[in-house]
């Protein structure tokens, strides 16, 4: 069986400020994917919705109160950006799979049939960090890699506290105590890792590998199993 590799992508990695590095960073992923591809490795990007999907839910959010309907806007926004991504990949030719599987057991089947996938989010109540994780689950990945607009997962918030600490390998336990488990996230809000993810990371056993992924090259490092700059998670 070939190896296969699942890869959360923040929403936010797609527009990094400087409209140039978008050009830059897109490029090189497609690099990276043409190589895996050229080495008979499968992967899976799971897409998460960044500014799209922040933006469409604020608009709704102050007449829609369901968290689900919200949650349901933000899965749309996922989804567009997964398809930016599949296209980008599809016009070089790349072996991606024509559709966005809206399920785990669609992405599966389409993983089998193809090199690539790309998708987004599937249900309301989580968010694409989850999905990816269960996809990795059910593929048999070694890990699963969760590429955000942070260095590492730290001790506590550095956004608020000056002396939170970038932690380079913890179990998923002490992630757990990091960003509590199972408790579903806002629609539209983030955090280094979705407690949901976490949940379901220690259901299935599943390592993580949480790094930078503005930086290709510590995605590149983490995918062929070498050492990278971020967290290692054990289960
Ligand atoms: P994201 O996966 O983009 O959330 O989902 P995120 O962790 O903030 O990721 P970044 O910022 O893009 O990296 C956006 C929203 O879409 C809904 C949730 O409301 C989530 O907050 N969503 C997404 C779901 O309900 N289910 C899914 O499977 C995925």
């Amino acid at each position: 069986m070939s190896i296969r590799h699942v890869v959360a992508l923040g929403g936010s990695l797609l527009r990094p400020e400087e409209a140039e590095q978008r050009e830059t960073w897109m490029a090189r992923l497609r690099q990276l994917v043409v190589h895996l591809e050229g080495n008979g490795r499968k992967l899976a990007l799971v897409v998460g919705g960044g500014l799209p999907a922040r933006e469409a839910i604020q608009l709704a959010a102050p007449m829609v109160k369901d968290s689900h309907r919200l949650d349901e806007i933000g899965i749309a926004a996922t989804r567009l950006n997964a398809t930016v991504l599949q296209q980008l990949l599809s016009e070089i030719g790349c072996d991606v799979a024509p559709v966005i599987p809206h399920t785990i057991d669609d992405a599966q089947r389409l993983m089998e049939e193809h090199h690539v996938i790309v998708m987004g989010g599937t249900v309301p109540g989580h968010t694409t960090d989850t999905v990816a994780v269960r996809l990795a689950g059910a593929v048999q990945a070694r890990h699963c890699i969760i590429a955000t607009n942070v260095s590492h997962v730290y001790s506590k918030d550095p956004r608020h506290h000056d002396d939170a600490e970038a932690l380079s390998e913890i179990t998923l336990d002490q992630l757990g105590e990091i960003t509590g488990v199972g408790v579903p996230l806002e629609p539209g809000a983030s955090a280094v890792v979705d407690p949901m993810a976490v949940h379901a990371a220690l259901e299935s056993g599943m390592n993580l590998a949480v790094l930078d992924g503005r930086d290709i090259g510590r995605l590149d490092d983490a995918l062929e199993g070498k050492p990278f700059v971020g967290t290692t998670i054990t289960a």
